[in-house]
């Protein structure tokens, strides 16, 4: 019989994307796929360490695996993914779990099918994390599992070391593809049919290798002939520019969003958590942005809480917020991450007034959104058909700006850009009726 895998993922889309690697090496050594943990022979947790609670979570459920290795002493447990990167973590891990059979890290993420083959022939634990980062090493085998859409890694790592992250620690330096791997590997995928692909890297505008910029890259990648959208994620506003705009101006492929984290709307804080931008520069960049395409969202993440973060830094937040009129924002408690900048900062602020804080912006957030759905009624959008929902018995897919649309169809439509007229907003989800054109 054909053994089995199962994959845990856990944070940012860099690593669902990575987990798809993880896939594709499972398969090549001849596993297959089972959505259930109880009948697989391997599983393997691709962890995240971006706060405290992404920690939490991979730790109780790799605690609760205790029982069934216990009962099938045959399954393997491999651990990878940002924590496996982190300064002493593999040691607090070997002992907290020591059922654990493999760990692997960022680092090296390709060399999971040598571990695996090495943990079999031997009854050691097989732990290898590397510390410094390599070339990139060129994959090609990922299994792709969010059909019709694809991740497409642009760059490696980060070279910022905003005080409060903990990415470059666990990702290495800034590393980008070479232009011609990425072009042949979006070319291979919209001839497969892939509909929307998703440029990936922790801050794409500070793409570069043989000469050519993000700008020159989004505009190649943009001419790839066939129908399919084309994202880019994540921008950093210290970096991000017009010559990208322009692009956007003159490709319709390219969604019209663009997700520019801004964490503060406080140039103090801003100082401290070492964006290297501020306020008013962030405005101006929307401000180009929406004079070149005036029908462009933004979407943001924001960290309230931040060391030192009064009433005013954060009320300068909130202002910012309803100024831009985000589409969206992810919101966040400010978690300190050792061996990061912030970690050591003093003036902490209470937790109390964290969670105060993060419940009024995360109202105000969801206000702006719903206010945007409600403006959706009666329109006709186009929507990307990315798979069925058997509960509500609908299709559902996403317009450009991201937006959930649901809609009842006879035929199977998954991987169809089709048209829907908006009837009703429940919150950030629209419900509306297929449109024959
Ligand atoms: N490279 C991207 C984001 C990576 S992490 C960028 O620069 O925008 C995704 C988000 O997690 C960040 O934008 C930030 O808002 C949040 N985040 C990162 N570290 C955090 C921490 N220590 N506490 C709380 N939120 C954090
Ligand atoms: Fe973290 Fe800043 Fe790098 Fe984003 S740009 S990954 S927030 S250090
Ligand atoms: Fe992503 Fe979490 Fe790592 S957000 S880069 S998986 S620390």
């Amino acid at each position: 019989m054909q053994e089995k895998y199962h994959i845990v993922t856990y944070g940012c889309q860099m690593n669902v994307h990575e987990s798809e690697k993880i896939a594709g090496i499972l398969r090549s050594l001849g596993y297959e796929e089972t959505p259930t943990k109880e009948n697989a022979d391997i599983i393997v947790f691709n962890t995240c360490c971006i706060r405290e609670n992404a920690e939490n979570h991979a730790f109780g459920n790799i605690g609760a695996l205790k029982k069934l290795k216990k009962e099938n002493p045959k399954l393997l447990i491999a651990v990878g993914g940002c924590m496996t990167q982190e300064k002493g973590k593999t040691d607090i891990l070997k002992k907290k779990f020591p059922f654990i059979d493999i760990m692997f890290g960022t680092l090296n993420l390709e060399e999971l099918g040598n571990l695996i083959l090495r943990k079999k022939a031997q009854k050691k634990k097989v732990i290898e994390i590397r510390e410094k980062e390599g070339e990139i090493i060129e994959f090609t085998d990922a299994y792709r599992t969010s059909y019709p859409n694809a991740w497409v890694n642009i760059m490696y790592g980060c070279n910022n070391f905003c005080s409060y992250c903990i990415v470059p620690y666990v990702r290495g330096r800034e590393r980008s593809r070479k232009p011609e791997n990425i072009i042949n590997e979006v070319k291979a995928l919209v001839k497969e049919g892939y509909k929307e692909i998703t440029l990936l890297g922790q801050n794409v505008n500070s793409y570069g290798a043989d000469g050519v910029d993000f700008a020159g890259l989004l505009d190649a990648v943009a001419s790839i002939e066939g129908e399919f959208r084309l994202r880019f994620m994540t921008s950093h506003p210290k970096d991000f520019n017009e010559e990208v705009v322009k692009v956007m101006q003159k490709h319709r492929k390219i969604c019209r969003l663009v997700h520019l984290p801004v964490q503060s709307g406080s140039n103090d804080i801003l100082k401290a958590m070492n964006r290297r931008y501020t306020r008013e520069k962030y405005l101006d960049e929307i401000k180009m942005l929406k004079s070149r395409l005036p029908e462009a969202e933004v979407t943001t993440d924001i960290i309230v809480g931040f060391p030192g973060e009064t009433e005013e830094d954060y009320l300068a937040t909130e202002a910012l917020v309803k100024e831009v009129d985000f589409a969206s924002a992810f919101t966040f408690v400010y978690s300190p991450r050792q061996g990061t900048k912030a970690a050591e900062m003093e003036n902490r602020v209470p937790e109390s007034v964290q969670k105060e804080r993060i419940m009024r912006l995360v109202e105000l957030v969801n206000s702006l959104t719903r206010k945007k759905s409600e403006k959706y009624v009666g329109k006709t959008v186009e929507i990307l058909c990315e798979d069925y929902d058997e509960k509500k018995n609908l299709y559902l897919g996403r317009d450009e700006f991201g937006r959930m649309g649901y809609f009842s169809s006879e035929n199977n439509l998954v991987g169809e850009l089709v048209k829907v007229k908006i009837t009703r907003a429940n919150g950030i989800s629209l419900f509306g009726e297929l449109v024959n054109d």
